[in-house]
């Protein structure tokens, strides 16, 4: 149950709504490549302008160093808005300066205003309570959507939300109550699926999962850590030394708790990792000394996609493989697929990676969830508060 207040829970009628929304998407040559941040955001923008609020937009783009940078303006971004709700967004080239307090000073009951990138003003990672102040005055109340950028403890995520009425989206609180509910209360079986590079990144959603799920499957570089914990040589593939041990005791621990924690059993490989390397499909016991694994093997994929198959909630974190080279691409395809086709299951998938894999697949809208939020879906389901959650009223206060 998802326990703070929404804007459901509030009058908005007339009042500035200082919205902090996650627009922070990808984009080449001045053009937004990939809009799924900004529709994320369109029921709580809608419902805040059908409900006759003035609403002040509020975001971070990238990682400019806390001075104006035109590489990460927000303007491209509400071109985007602009036509995807069908009306007019005013851009205002300033954060809480004379120019913006201006803009506001001038709006009209349903009409929404976007602030240029938060994170060109130093106070807004240090989260600066004058700068949170600031931002404050601009308007009455304060929205949080941007799941994405939950996890971070800054003025317009956290700080902000001292000196307003503070509420959750619509998009946070089913981002919160989605993965909540998925850990809390799931049809069983619990299938989870990891992949991506790094074990150190994931350990704490592991230890976590391995508590709730009846199997979790690891794919991707982050297995071959597992691996080597249970002594098998893995040539040239990625491994965290330092994690090993840790690896070690998430086997122990899932054993204990009866969890079926399934590893590759054979291996896509190659020298390089490049796109026209030359490959070789190998069990995992005979990787070649010079040669790294860049994805699982056939026979890993039919094992995946077996216990997928017989799944009534899925999580998915991490490609299986570097699925963004064609060699390497087939194991992240095959359980993206196994989880599309399962439509007995509620499948919930998180995290960038895995979303770049559906949209390359063409699979987006075959699963129940897609999330929004990376890291901070990683640090909710490892039971890690989020600051921009906290921040807000509960229901019953
Ligand atoms: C994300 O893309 O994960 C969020 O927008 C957070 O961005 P950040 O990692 O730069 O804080």
């Amino acid at each position: 149950m998802f326990t703070k207040k929404t804007v459901k829970d509030i009058d908005v009628r007339g009042k500035r709504v200082l919205v902090r929304v996650d627009f922070n998407v990808p984009l080449a040559e001045g053009s937004v490549t990939d809009d799924t941040r900004v529709r994320a955001a369109l029921p709580t923008l809608r419902y805040l302008v059908d409900h006759g609020a003035r609403v002040i937009v509020v975001s971070h783009l990238g990682r400019p160093k806390g001075a104006p940078d035109p590489r990460y303006s927000l303007r491209p971004v509400r071109r985007v808005l602009q036509r995807l709700l069908g009306r007019n967004v005013v851009f205002v080239d300033d954060i809480v300066g004379d120019e913006a307090h201006e803009a506001v000073g001038r709006m009209v009951d349903g009409e929404i205003v976007m602030l240029e990138n938060v994170r060109f003003h130093p106070g807004e990672e240090a989260n600066d309570p004058v700068f949170a102040r600031e931002l404050a005055s601009l308007a009455d109340m304060y929205v949080n959507d941007a799941f994405g950028a939950a996890h971070r403890a800054h003025a317009s995520t956290a700080g902000v939300a001292a000196h307003l009425p503070a509420v959750a989206g619509l998009l946070l609180a089913r981002e919160v109550e989605t993965l909540t509910s998925m850990l809390t209360n799931p049809e069983r079986p619990f299938v989870a699926i990891l992949g991506g590079s790094k074990v150190s990144d994931k350990i704490g959603v592991i230890d976590r999962l391995l508590d709730c799920v009846d199997a979790l499957l690891i794919g991707g570089g982050m297995c071959f850590t597992f691996l080597v914990a249970k002594g098998v040589a893995v040539g040239r593939s990625l491994v965290e030394a330092e994690w090993i041990e840790r690896a070690k005791s998430m086997l122990d621990k899932a054993a204990e708790r009866g969890v079926e924690l399934v590893l590759p059993v054979d291996f896509v490989v190659a020298e390089q990792c490049v796109e026209d390397a030359e490959t070789m499909i190998v069990g995992r016991e005979e990787i070649p000394a010079d040669m790294m694994g860049l994805d699982i093997g056939p026979t890993s994929a039919e094992l995946f996609k077996g216990v997928i198959a017989s799944a009534r909630t899925i999580f998915w974190n991490g490609p299986m493989g570097v699925f963004e080279l064609t060699p390497f691409e087939n194991g992240t395809r095959e359980v993206a697929m196994a989880v599309a086709r399962n439509n007995r299951a509620v499948s919930v998938v998180g995290g960038g990676d895995s979303v770049a894999a559906l949209k390359k697949f063409d699979l987006e809208e075959r699963v129940t969830f897609v999330s929004t939020g990376g890291g901070a879906s990683m640090k909710l389901l490892e039971g890690s508060p989020l600051p921009g959650v906290e921040a807000l009223a509960d229901k019953d206060a």
